[in-house]
């Protein structure tokens, strides 16, 4: 997700920075091309020599440094970053952002740059709560640096609270969300995602085999793009994508409940979920007796929520409805259908009889069908990059392009 792009970490002298070595690891596996900073302090507690063997890249750590003097090693740094993620941040560092200072080459770096910063703090937890801090903190923050609560818990100084610098993949959101476009900042959007589980009595139940993947994929590439998401998900075991309103359901009907209570607010709707054509006409309290002469299942139709959906939108323009169609062969003919009856205004088309698309897997292979008979055919694709590609042509269709 990071590939191509150059991140500056910056590393104070906090106990935390051990950690950051794993973060250029991270970073470096997505990717990234990462240019460490160090502070004085932060040599006391690892060496330079892990950071650039890491790295691959030399250390910065001197603005004085003589072999790269003509180069002007803060200006050059600054212009080059995509990203400065500064990990651990501690109380000096951040108050000396706070201030402006440019005594040493991170601050300075900071100063002279303008892509977007993170800064996650670490620190004792009366340091973080102290006063001082707290404001330097909000003073950073009102001017657009991204900062990143620390988590809670035992620290290495044997307090306990806040102040841990948390993993590379709790801050993994925010690093792509400051690196994305902003193209939907703001938009309301709702996703659903996952299957719907209809029970046979307290036991069993009806399900099917989507694991809720495309729909967490699209509803975290919207946040990132600055979009205002609700997803709504059946029973999954996926991590809610953070900074997401979830809500979480189980049955079509609630299903169809959730969606409808939100929909006057949605601009647009994306309905990955794999909802249940069927569930059983009477779940049984309790649990079904085992019989020799097995068993008779009679099952009522469900809602069609996406049809629903359409019938409610009528020729407006809003909410953009956008539907999900899995299909055992390639059925495009069949998307079409579906795009038209259900007055979508886009449909993704995914084959689940294709081994390397369909509901488990990590990549899946879509084709895109159009209002105006256009359809389009995307690659085999990782479920967030074809997730970017559908907020790209979501992004042009709310444009009229
Ligand atoms: C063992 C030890 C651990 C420290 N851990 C932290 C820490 O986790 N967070 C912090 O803000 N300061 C910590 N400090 C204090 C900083 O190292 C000190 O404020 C230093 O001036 C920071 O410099 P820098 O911000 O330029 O890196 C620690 C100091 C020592 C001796």
């Amino acid at each position: 997700m990071l590939d191509g792009r150059n991140i500056i970490l910056g590393i104070s002298g906090g106990i935390a920075a051990y950690k950051a070595a794993g973060w250029i690891r991270d970073l470096k596996r997505e990717g990234a091309e990462v240019t460490v900073i160090m502070t004085r302090s932060a040599t006391e507690f690892i060496a330079p020599l892990t950071c650039s063997a890491l790295s691959g890249n030399r250390v910065h750590r001197d603005m004085f440094a003589r072999e790269a003097a003509h180069e002007i090693p803060h200006i050059n740094l600054a212009a080059n970053a995509d990203l400065i993620i500064i990990a651990p941040a501690t109380a000096n560092t951040i108050a000396r952002l706070a201030h402006g200072m440019a005594d040493d080459l991170l601050c300075a770096v900071v100063l002279a740059a303008r892509c977007p910063v993170i800064v996650c703090p670490a620190m004792n937890d009366k340091m973080y709560r102290h006063p001082a801090t707290r404001d330097n903190l909000a003073t950073i923050g009102s001017r657009g640096t991204i900062v990143v609560d620390p988590g809670e818990g035992s620290l290495a100084c044997r307090g306990n609270g806040p102040g841990r610098l948390p993993e590379f993949v709790e801050v993994r959101e925010f690093v792509l969300a400051a690196l994305s476009n902003q193209d939907l900042a703001g938009v309301k959007i709702m996703v659903t995602a996952g299957p719907t589980v209809e029970p046979l009595d307290q036991v069993r139940f009806l399900g099917n085999r989507a694991t809720g993947r495309m729909g967490y994929a699209i509803a975290a590439t919207a946040r990132r793009r600055g979009a205002d998401v609700t997803l709504i998900s059946g029973p999954t075991s996926l991590a809610p994508p953070t900074g997401v309103n979830i809500v979480n359901v189980s049955t079509a009907l609630e299903m169809r409940h959730a969606v409808m209570a939100g929909i006057n607010e949605a601009e647009v709707v994306v309905k990955a979920a794999a909802v249940s054509d069927f569930r059983p006409a009477v779940s049984v309290d309790g649990k079904i007796k085992k019989a020799a002469s097995g068993l008779d299942l009679q099952l009522t139709a469900n809602p069609d929520i996406l049809m629903e959906l359409g019938r409610i939108k009528g020729k407006a323009e809003k909410p953009l409805l956008i539907g999900f169609a899995a299909e055992a062969g390639e059925k495009l003919g069949e998307g079409q259908r579906k795009l038209k009856e259900k007055n979508c205004d886009m449909m993704v088309v995914n084959n689940i009889s294709d081994p390397d698309a369909g509901f488990a897997g990590e990549s899946n292979r879509v084709v895109i069908l159009y209002r105006n008979g256009g359809e389009e055919r995307l690659p085999l694709l990782k479920k967030d990059e074809v997730a970017d590609r559908i907020w790209d042509r979501i992004v042009r269709l709310r444009r009229r392009e």
